[in-house]
């Protein structure tokens, strides 16, 4: 059988100009397709909540907001032609704090006295190991739950970013990812210049970009030419982080598929690590050696004065499909291996259609309507990644001390 030839170019362009051609067509054309979708400034926007949903969130019963809603003074969700009420997480939110006017804590998340930020690293080697998914989804989830978070974009690819409004070719200026705060020069940008609001109530963020590679680039310099520069790269993502500590609850990082010193950096900022893996031969076999390495070069940086202790570190298993038995099979291995699986958190993040279709405009699962979706399916998807994100919630209230 033979083959059509296909054209290698359709012009005599040489191959490294039809790259960045080809670059250039497909960035321009996905900020088309985000302009379609989120018109007039390709701005996203929080959807509002149902009744029902909102008493969840705030962790009373509906009868109960119902009345709420009845006092004066109480935080007024928007009322749509029809009579139904849907309350935006603002509104949710100022009711958390109406509720809190007597004192009683229960309701406004934040952390006070002695609970420390927590700052939480979501990491592999792996590429497609479900670290953005999972970023993204937790950052949300926690917002949504009154916790002030901040997610930080550590990736030059700029998933998590583009997940939370913002696009790096179109959006994103030099010196406006975290290595504006972080590089080796004497005038860095204060870490408040670079956190950005972003469309979704109680979530800032710190974009990625291109330029984050520097960091690779210029940190080998400076550790060949000594001290000269200030602080060494392991303390510099933690000191970024620690001036801006006290607007925040949670950070929630978004590190690359590799293991450079940005990564580092951020492990050694870190008071938690989750490790998203995918329950497949390859990828467990993949982070087997990730965690050999992260654990040798952190005996190094510990050595050379770095902090390396953690709150918790979790396995979370994604992607999932309960129906594959050979899945099963790697997650059943990892659980029962005595010692490691007491850090395999016990919900698994199932695979969905409907987590990959809302990510196909760049949205999460808690951003897009259920009535878009087939509702056993949305449910079962929700359901999943509500108790995964939850389990974590858990860890963070514990290393308060709040259980
Ligand atoms: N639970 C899920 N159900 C369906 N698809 C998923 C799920 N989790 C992740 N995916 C899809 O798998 C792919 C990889 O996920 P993701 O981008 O989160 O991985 P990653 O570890 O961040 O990748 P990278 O290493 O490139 O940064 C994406 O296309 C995403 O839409
Ligand atoms: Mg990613």
């Amino acid at each position: 059988m033979t083959t059509a030839a296909v054209p290698e170019t359709t012009s005599d362009l040489p191959m490294y100009e039809v790259f960045g051609a080809d670059g250039r067509i497909l960035s321009e054309k996905l900020n088309e397709h985000r302009l379609k979708m989120f018109p007039p400034l390709a701005l996203k926007q929080m959807r509002g909540f149902s009744t029902a949903e909102a008493a969840r969130l705030i962790g009373v019963h509906d009868g109960y907001l119902r009345k709420l809603m009845g006092q004066e003074g109480a935080p007024q969700p928007e009322t749509l032609p029809g009579g139904r009420k849907l309350y935006s997480l603002q509104v949710i939110q100022g009711i958390r704090e109406y509720l809190s006017l007597g004192g009683n804590r229960q309701y406004v998340r934040h952390r006070a006295g002695p609970e420390h930020l927590q700052v939480l690293a979501v990491v592999n080697f792996k590429g497609g190991s479900g670290k953005t998914t999972t970023s993204a989804h937790l950052a949300q989830y926690l917002a949504m739950q009154g916790y002030r978070v901040l997610g930080v974009d550590l990736d030059p690819q700029a998933s998590f970013s583009a997940m939370l409004g913002y696009q790096p070719e179109y959006d994103v200026q030099a010196g406006d990812s975290l290595y504006g705060a972080v590089q080796y020069v004497d005038e860095q940008r204060a870490m408040s210049e670079v956190i950005r609001r972003t469309y979704f109530p109680g979530l800032d963020m710190v974009p990625g970009s291109q330029e984050l590679m520097e960091f690779e680039h210029e940190t080998p310099k400076v550790l060949a030419s000594g001290p000269a520069f200030g602080d060494y790269f392991f303390v510099r993502v933690a000191n970024a982080l620690s001036s801006v500590a006290d607007d925040y609850d949670v950070v929630v990082m978004d590190c690359p598929p590799s293991l450079g010193y940005l990564t580092l950096s951020a492990l050694c900022a870190a008071t938690g690590i989750i490790v998203p893996v995918h329950p497949q031969m390859l990828d467990v076999l993949s982070m087997s050696q990730f965690l050999q390495t992260v654990s040798a070069l952190m005996s190094v940086v510990g050595a050379g004065g770095a902090k390396v202790q953690y709150d918790f570190m979790r396995y979370l298993i994604t992607r999932l499909e309960p129906q594959d038995g050979p899945q099963l099979q790697m997650m059943g291995f990892m659980r029962g291996l005595p010692d490691l699986a007491d850090r395999v958190l016990k919900n698994p993040v199932l695979k969905s259609t409907a987590i990959a279709d809302a990510q196909l405009t760049n949205q999460t699962l808690y951003e897009v309507e259920r009535s878009q979706f087939n509702k056993a399916t949305y449910d079962r998807a929700l359901n999943s990644l509500n108790d995964a994100n939850g389990e974590i919630e858990e860890l963070i209230r514990k290393a308060w001390g709040r259980v």
